[in-house]
């Protein structure tokens, strides 16, 4: 159960919004940021923006760019006391997110992001480590100081890394540690969103996870651990039932527990009914609970309550809505 006492850093965790308009936050996107960035709030991560070259997985995604409006959002958020962050992130020509919870067939979606994966060259990989440079450089000057790169959730970054889909681990890697170090030099907090689990059984049962291992030795001041691709399963992106809770937090701490020197982020549900210990290097990242309650983090008992209005896209709308604004 979240226990604010503890000495943990909490997280807004990324929202895509759809808050925007022609590619910009607009000032729905603004107030929502500037409502939920108080109460000891250590930050906010603007969620799913697209790097200058890259590719929205939607149509509602907003790119960082050099308008205005993403000063103004940065200066929302830390007005409120909390650092300001933002998600940076691509998908690829033609990619559609599915509207169903479950894939109908996973053999056939794990196949596409197979082949999406294999097809990416060299010259890809390099191309979109400079748009993420390109981006991380516009964020900075708008006043962002935590960059969170999104490879999770099996978009672009995801499939790159990952050396079960993608040849080019190896230089993914190298320049990831390029880019933390860059970050470091100026004082710009760094995390990266990783996915626990695919959602194909064939992936999560057999392999063991070695990338997370690689990964927390580049410099990432954060590991932060979803779970899920878009396209196999969401339920794991979302996770709502006890066993998935539970599985998610389980794997983030043991995770963790090997990796005493590396700073981890955990979520699902505000941690609820999860009653051990949290190792020190683990932190906490809330969304749902957040989306629902601008003031969650003052009001712990009334937050989110599963009505599933948020999940807009599924839903075939074009931005975020929650059924509890509706019925306070
Ligand atoms: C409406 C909505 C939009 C989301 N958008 C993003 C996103 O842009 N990027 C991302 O990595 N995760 C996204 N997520 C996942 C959340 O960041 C979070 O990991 C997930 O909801 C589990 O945390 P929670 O149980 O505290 O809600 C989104 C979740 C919701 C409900």
């Amino acid at each position: 159960m979240l226990n604010l006492e503890s000495n943990k850093n909490i997280f807004f965790l990324p929202v895509n919004t759809g808050f925007s308009t022609n590619q910009t936050p607009d000032s729905r996107c603004v107030e929502f940021y500037r409502e939920r960035s108080g109460h000891g709030l250590h930050c906010a991560i603007v969620g799913n923006v697209v790097v200058p070259e890259g590719v929205g997985s939607n149509s509602a995604c907003s790119k960082i760019s050099k308008n205005p409006a993403w000063n103004f959002l940065a200066e929302a958020i830390s007005e409120r006391g909390a650092k300001a962050g933002i998600q940076l992130a691509s998908c690829w020509p033609g990619y559609k997110g599915m509207q169903n919870f479950i894939a109908k067939s996973v053999k056939h979606n794990l196949a596409v992001y197979r082949n999406t994966a294999s097809s990416i060259t060299e010259c890809e990989v390099i191309a979109i480590f400079d748009s993420l440079k390109l981006g991380t450089d516009l964020a900075t000057a708008a006043g962002f100081r935590h960059i969170q790169v999104h490879a999770a959730h099996g978009y672009l970054f995801n499939l790159i890394i990952d050396s079960r889909f993608s040849r080019h681990s190896n230089l993914a890697m190298a320049k990831l540690r390029e880019w933390t170090e860059q970050l470091a030099e100026l004082e710009i907090e760094t995390s990266i969103r990783l996915s626990l689990a695919t959602g194909a059984t064939e992936l999560d049962d057999s392999e063991p996870h070695e990338p997370f291992d690689r990964i927390a030795g580049l410099g990432f001041n954060y590991l932060d651990l979803s779970s899920g691709f878009y396209n196999l399963n969401k339920r794991l992106i979302y996770p709502s039932s006890e066993d998935l809770l539970s599985r998610r937090i389980a794997a983030t701490v043991e995770l963790a527990s090997r990796h005493p020197q590396q700073n981890f982020i955990v979520s699902g549900k505000s941690l609820i009914g999860w009653n051990k210990t949290l190792p020190k290097n683990v932190h906490i990242g809330i969304c749902r609970d957040l989306i629902a309650n601008p003031n969650y983090l003052r009001e712990f008992s009334d937050g989110c309550q599963n009505k599933m209005k948020c999940h807009y896209h599924s839903r075939g709308a074009d931005f975020l809505t929650c059924g509890k604004w509706d019925n306070p």
